[in-house]
């Protein structure tokens, strides 16, 4: 039997015809035509004014920050648990990232300890929607950082297809950004976009992605800025992953909701509330006893079944190491465990896993 992984991209002929068919046309390769015509149909997607694709979504989140003005003597909060690019987009800004513990119910940022975490130095909040969940009280989130006048950065990587009230995640804040990185919903190789309402963010985000520039090609620079372009070759990708993502979106959660009806009942399996009419899990994620994480990702193993833990708890990382507490990132990340996720998974393959996951004593 073939090995499932944990998650892979998905890619077939229509990829292959359409990448044959640009570089048959002449394309240049570097972005262009392809690359606004992607973007847009990410800005129709999410219901986003703006739209800016840049070449990942860590530096994606650097140009947030940056076009936010954020810089040297700011801080900027940042769960605990998270992808590590997250707070480490921060670094480049010159900020310092203040970690804030997460909220056992949706494991996004908690919403007192980040209202305790700010200071007069505050000057961003980066909000994760972590596997496609948000804080039920979102609207407080919002209304906090207006009030306090801190701009509100949505990490969105894992959330495209995944909504609140009816509004794709990503565009509640100030800018939202996603990843096209090979694990995602849909994918183009690497890639990031960065989505806002602000023309203003808009245009300092387009600067600093082609060095400044006061419009592409014009060699006159009025801001400091950097290479993050995209191109046309990832576009021609995702003009074809953005036609499959409304299905992949469904299929995300019925492969969520096929796992729960079978492990619904297994002691030991603990789920993380999730409305599946709004929410579509980028992972199938379950916390499971600490103790026993190690063995039942080894079992799963040994039957072709790939498995990944959860991320450390950032503030403890080598990386960061500050001696802090934040006890439910810890315990998060400790007990995580991802399950097979990808799109591509069929209903025998899910109910293969379950099986397995069924067997082992937990
Ligand atoms: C929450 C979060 N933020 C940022 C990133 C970084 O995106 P990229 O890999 O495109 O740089 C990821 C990627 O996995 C992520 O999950």
């Amino acid at each position: 039997m073939e090995f499932i992984n944990q998650m892979e991209p998905w890619f077939d002929a229509r990829e292959a015809d359409a990448v044959d068919a640009y570089l048959r046309s002449g394309g240049w390769v570097t972005e262009f035509r392809k690359t606004r015509e992607f973007e847009a149909s990410i800005a129709a997607y999410t219901g986003a004014a703006h739209c800016s694709v840049v070449s990942n979504g860590t530096v994606s989140l650097t140009l947030a920050l940056l076009a936010c003005g954020v810089g040297q003597g700011d801080e900027v909060l940042v769960p605990d648990y998270t992808m590590v690019a997250t707070p480490n987009a921060v670094q480049p800004t010159g900020a310092r990232v203040v970690f804030v513990d997460i909220d056992r119910n949706h494991l996004c940022m908690d919403y007192d300890r980040m209202v305790a975490a700010v200071t007069p130095r505050t000057k961003a909040v980066m909000l994760v929607s972590i596997n496609g969940r948000v804080p039920e009280r979102l609207a407080e989130y919002v209304r906090f950082c207006r009030e306090r006048g801190l701009w509100l950065i949505e990490d969105a990587a894992q959330s495209l297809g995944s909504r609140h009230g009816g509004k794709h995640l990503g565009t509640f804040g100030d800018i939202g950004s996603f990843s096209f990185s090979a694990p995602k919903v849909i994918s183009t190789g690497q890639g990031g976009a960065l989505v806002t309402d602000n023309p203003k963010l808009l245009a300092a985000i387009q600067k600093l992605r082609d060095f400044g520039r006061e419009a592409p090609g014009a060699d006159h620079y009025l801001t400091m800025g950097w290479n993050a372009k995209f191109t046309d070759l990832q576009a021609v990708l995702g003009l074809v992953q953005m036609e499959k993502l409304p299905w992949r979106v469904e299929r995300k959660k019925a492969i969520y909701a096929r796992y729960q009806a079978q492990l619904r009942d297994v002691p030991g399996i603990e789920w993380i509330a999730t409305n599946l009419a709004e929410t579509s899990p980028w992972f199938i994620d379950v916390l499971v006893d600490a103790t026993r994480r190690d063995a039942l990702m080894a079992h799963l193993k040994a039957r072709q079944i790939g498995s990944r833990p959860f991320y450390p708890a950032l503030h403890a990382e080598p990386v960061y190491a500050r001696a802090e507490q934040h006890p439910v990132a810890e315990e998060i990340a400790r007990r995580g465990l991802w399950l097979p996720s990808a799109s591509k998974l069929t209903d025998e393959q899910v109910d293969f896993v379950c099986a397995a996951m069924r067997e082992f004593n937990l």
